[in-house]
């Protein structure tokens, strides 16, 4: 088992990575300072459910802990305030007191609801983090909570740290495929902003990857946790460095936006985004080898790496303009400058960006 530690005060906590940490969950529980005296609520969606929630029911109640649970349907829907107001009922009729604790079963979308719950709930009470996606490396670790508003993505949030983020390995081979390559490119973008001998590691080691090695996989998720902890421990509510985790995103968010959310998964509308900012990058005068190895790693993963031709150029063109980045007449863009090193650019203009957008489709 690898430990980490997100370095934030008195609300620091411990990131533990390992095969088959879930097991003990009460010994990782009790270490934190959780207790069973108070009633404690699982929430997951129904994919993460079926494969894994008896078992972690299992292991806390054999601690003693009372358990109740509430299950989501998978997917982005269900980061909504009608969700959050079936938590706060579910909660209520447990018994959950101020002592209580959230445990967050699931990838990003049950992490950041049950994170949410549990920060409104009773004024905030504390939550737990068992992530079992690739992507939640990054949704579990630093605090933001949210779901979404009809008009927009996790407007409706906090930020409320976990007391303990517990990432088991062996929870993340029942993924599909499809979402094991999606999270990479996530992680990928980890290595990409800050930390170029992680992205010479990940890219010698991807079949391994790919075939979700428990070793590997672990030395993967760790550094990627550690590369996000060194961020949010500097800029807890990202007033400054903590935007250079949006390498890839500006773009990215406007793609799926546009062809609807869960047509293309986070991951991928990312990786397609990144591909643009260093095409971007190079209007600045950067070098075409920061796309290519950009882009060649993220093919090699499985990622697509050109807009679809359907998507509208001009509704695209939209969905960046809404985007909270826009300021007078130019963007901010999180933009490579190597493997490994990123600044915040708010020189692009709109014209630039057309550009990279156009051609991201021509090259399909
Ligand atoms: N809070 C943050 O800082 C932050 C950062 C990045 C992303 N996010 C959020 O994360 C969400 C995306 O996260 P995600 O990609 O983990 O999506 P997700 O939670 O929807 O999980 C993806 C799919 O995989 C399934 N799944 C999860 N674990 C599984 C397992 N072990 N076995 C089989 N199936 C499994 C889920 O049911 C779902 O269908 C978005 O809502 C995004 O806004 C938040
Ligand atoms: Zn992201």
């Amino acid at each position: 088992m690898r430990k980490l530690t997100v370095d934030l005060g008195e609300r620091s906590y411990p990131i533990l990575i390992g095969q088959g940490i879930s097991e003990q969950i009460t010994r990782h529980l009790s270490d934190r300072g959780i207790l069973p005296s108070s009633p404690l609520l699982i929430v997951t969606d129904d994919n993460v459910a079926s494969f894994h929630l008896q078992k972690l029911k299992a292991a806390l109640e054999a601690g003693g802990y009372r358990t109740c649970d509430f299950i989501v349907s998978a997917g982005e829907t269900s980061k909504s305030l009608a969700m959050l107001e079936e938590i706060i009922r579910v909660a209520l009729e447990a018994g959950l007191d101020r002592n209580s604790v959230i445990v967050a079963l699931g990838g990003g979308v049950v992490g950041d609801l049950a994170g949410f719950a549990a920060a409104s709930y009773m004024r905030g009470i504390r939550f737990v983090q068992v992530p079992t996606t690739i992507l939640a490396h990054d949704s579990s670790v630093g605090g933001k909570v949210a779901v979404n508003h009809r008009l927009a993505k996790n407007v409706i949030g906090a930020f409320h740290q976990p007391e303990l983020v517990l990432y088991d390995t062996a929870l993340l081979q029942t993924l599909p495929p499809r979402d094991v390559r999606a999270g990479f490119a996530e992680v990928i973008k980890e290595g990409l902003i800050l930390d170029k001998e992680y992205v010479e590691w990940f890219s010698d080691h991807l079949d391994a990857l790919l075939a979700l090695d428990p070793p590997t996989l672990e030395k993967a998720l760790f550094e990627a946790c550690r590369i996000k902890a060194e961020v949010v421990s500097q800029d807890e509510r990202e007033n400054g460095l903590r935007e250079i985790l949006n390498l890839g995103h500006t773009i990215g968010h406007a793609l799926e936006a546009v062809a609807g959310y869960g047509t293309l998964l986070h991951g991928e509308a990312i990786s397609i985004g990144m591909v643009g900012a260093a095409q971007l990058s190079e209007e600045f005068g950067r070098s075409q080898s920061i796309t290519d190895t950009t882009r060649d790693l993220l093919k090699r993963i499985g990622c697509p790496v050109t807009i679809p031709r359907e998507l509208d150029t001009d509704a695209i063109m939209e969905a960046l303009m809404h985007d909270k980045k826009f300021r007078e007449g130019k963007l901010t863009f999180i933009l490579p400058l190597d493997i490994g090193r990123v600044e915040i650019n708010k020189q692009v203009t709109k014209e630039q960006v057309r550009r990279i957008v156009d051609g991201l489709k021509q090259e399909e």
